[in-house]
């Protein structure tokens, strides 16, 4: 995972599925290109394969149930995913919350697939128990703040800058992201100056009149 990461959480925004999806996916990867910043897109699943076939970007999936190939009709089976072209996964987001052992298997199955887990905590004892499962990031995320535009780089700095130390005393390795109502420079170099390796967003990007210039606003701090 290179560092300073964006990821861009699609969740089920109108404004970021179908046709959407896609050319926010190009806002994205343009973005990116200009700022030399990775950014990495999260769409819904029906989306993943559509912003495969036209970009070049990075695509994690929103969710991965801790299934095997068999019988659970409805779920998001990982073989899948990567065959659509997933190359990381969010897991457990505060809007899908799963079970402790879920989680692990789930970090686990990334593992055995050769894809990136990030993995979304609500507070810094989550992290700090999450961490303990080694997935390749952790992203703390205070649920109160999320979609509210109030960043948590500002409004909780010690949320994410205790999330940070406690995270990397488990292992140096694990990228702490942070996330909830991150939108600009000003909230995304906060986030940056408390130790994080990048933030995890959505609907000040998604919502915004040119996704592409907030995106570039985002990281003209960096
Ligand atoms: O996964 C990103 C997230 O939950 C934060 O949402 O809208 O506050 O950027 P938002």
């Amino acid at each position: 995972m290179n560092t300073p990461i964006v990821i861009l959480n699609y969740k089920t925004y109108l404004e970021s599925s179908g046709k959407k999806a896609l050319e926010l996916a190009y806002a994205l990867e343009s973005a990116s290109e200009e700022s030399g910043i990775t950014m990495v897109a999260s769409p819904q699943v029906a989306d993943i394969y559509r912003i495969k076939e036209k970009t070049s970007l990075p695509i994690f999936a929103q969710h991965i149930d801790p299934i095997t190939p068999g019988g659970h009709t409805g779920s998001n089976l990982i073989e899948t995913l990567v065959e659509a072209g997933i190359s990381g996964s969010l897991i457990n987001h505060s809007e899908n919350r799963m079970k402790l052992a879920d989680i692990d298997d789930v970090v686990q199955l990334c593992k055995a697939h050769n894809i990136e887990s990030c993995v979304c905590t609500n507070n810094i004892a989550t992290s700090k128990a999450i961490a303990t499962f080694n997935p390749d990031a952790v992203a703390v995320e205070p649920p109160e703040l999320i979609g509210t535009g109030i960043p948590v780089s500002q409004a909780q700095p010690e949320v994410v800058e205790d999330s940070v130390n406690e995270v990397k005393s488990i292992n140096k390795d694990i990228k702490v992201l942070c996330g909830a109502g991150i939108s600009t420079g000003d909230d995304m170099r906060a986030a940056m100056d408390l130790g994080a390796d990048g933030v995890l967003l959505a609907s000040g990007i998604v919502k915004a009149e040119n996704p592409k210039n907030a995106l570039l606003d985002l990281v003209s701090k960096l």
